[in-house]
C-alpha cells in the first residue's frame, strides 16, 4: 500500500564535499545521492569535483573514476558498459536512463545529479532492490510455451512474424520505465508495470508460442493491467527507444477483440 508520508529517516542531508585537484580546468560537479543501510544517519547527497579533462565522456565513466579514485565506498551497478545489460540505471539529472550511454556533455549546466531509480527500496547508495521487479517479471513466464512435441530442429517462424517482435524483444530490464511510472509508484504489489508488460506482450504475439489464451487469461485483471492509465512516461524514459505503453494498449486491444 502507497505510503502518504515520508518517513523522517528519508529526508536527504547534505553530505561531504571532494574538491578537484588544484590546478583542474575543465570541473563538473557531480551530485551523488548516498545511504548506507549499517549507518543510523539519513541519506545524503555528496558533491565530487571531477576534472573532465581526465575523465572519459560518459556519466558510467565518472562514476568509475569517483569509485576508483575519489571515494571507494560509493556502490553502484554496472557491467556491460554499453547499454546492454541494463544494470546502471540511475535517475540523472530527474529522468531515469543509463549512465553509460548518457555523455557528460548532454547534460544540462551546473551540477549533475544522480539518484537511484525512484519509488524503489535502496540497498545502498545507487543500488535500488529489484527483487519485486524481477519477480514480476518471473510472473508472466517469460519464456517460450508449447504443448506441441519438440521438433528435431528449430521451431520455425516467418520472416514476418520475426518483424512483429521488433521493438518489443530488444528490452534490457533496466527497469527505468517501470520506477518512472505513477501508476506503478502507487500500486507496485498489483500492477505489474510496463517492463514486465511489454515483455509479456513480446510472448503474447510470438508465433511459436502456444500459450497465448492463458497469457491473456493472466492479464485480464483490474490491478495487473489496468492500471496503467496511457500517462506516457514510461515511453519517455526509455534508453532504448522502446513504446511499453504502446505494448500495453495492444494487450488491451486484443482482450477485446477475444470478447467480440
Ligand atoms: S522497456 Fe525500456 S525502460 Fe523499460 S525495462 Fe525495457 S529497456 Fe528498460
Ligand atoms: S503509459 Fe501506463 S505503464 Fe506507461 S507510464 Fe503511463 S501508466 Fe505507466
Ligand atoms: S553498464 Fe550495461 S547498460 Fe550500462
Amino acid at each position: 500500500m502507497a505510503k502518504f508520508r515520508l518517513p523522517k529517516n528519508s529526508r536527504v542531508a547534505e553530505g561531504k564535499r571532494y574538491p578537484a585537484a588544484r590546478g583542474s580546468k575543465k570541473v563538473r560537479t557531480f551530485r551523488i545521492y548516498r545511504w548506507e543501510p549499517e549507518a543510523a544517519e539519513n541519506p545524503r547527497l555528496d558533491s565530487y569535483e571531477i576534472d573532465l579533462d581526465k575523465c572519459g565522456p560518459m556519466i558510467l565513466d565518472a562514476l568509475i573514476k569517483i569509485k576508483n579514485e575519489v571515494d571507494p565506498t560509493l556502490a553502484f551497478r554496472r557491467s556491460c558498459r554499453e547499454g546492454i545489460c541494463g544494470s546502471c540505471a540511475f535517475n540523472i539529472d530527474g529522468k531515469n536512463t543509463l549512465a553509460c550511454t548518457t555523455r557528460i556533455e548532454d547534460t544540462r549546466a551546473g551540477a549533475i545529479s544522480i539518484y537511484p531509480l525512484p519509488h524503489m527500496p535502496v540497498v545502498k547508495d545507487l543500488v535500488p532492490d529489484l527483487t519485486h521487479f524481477y519477480a514480476q517479471l518471473a510472473s508472466i513466464e517469460p519464456w517460450l510455451k508449447t504443448d506441441t512435441p519438440a521438433p528435431t530442429r528449430e521451431r520455425p517462424q516467418t520472416r514476418e512474424d520475426r518483424t512483429k517482435l521488433d521493438g518489443y524483444y530488444e528490452c534490457i530490464l533496466c527497469a527505468c520505465c517501470s520506477t518512472a511510472c505513477p501508476s506503478y509508484w502507487w500500486n507496485p504489489e498489483r500492477f505489474l508495470g510496463p517492463a514486465a508488460l511489454l515483455t509479456a506482450y513480446r510472448w503474447i504475439i510470438d508465433s511459436r508460442d502456444e500459450a497465448t489464451g492463458q497469457r491473456l487469461d493472466d492479464l485480464e485483471d483490474p490491478f495487473k493491467l489496468y492500471r496503467c492509465h496511457t500517462i506516457m512516461n514510461c515511453t519517455n524514459t526509455c534508453p532504448k527507444g522502446l513504446n511499453p505503453a504502446k505494448a500495453i494498449q495492444e494487450i488491451k486491444k486484443l482482450l477485446v477483440e477475444r470478447r467480440s
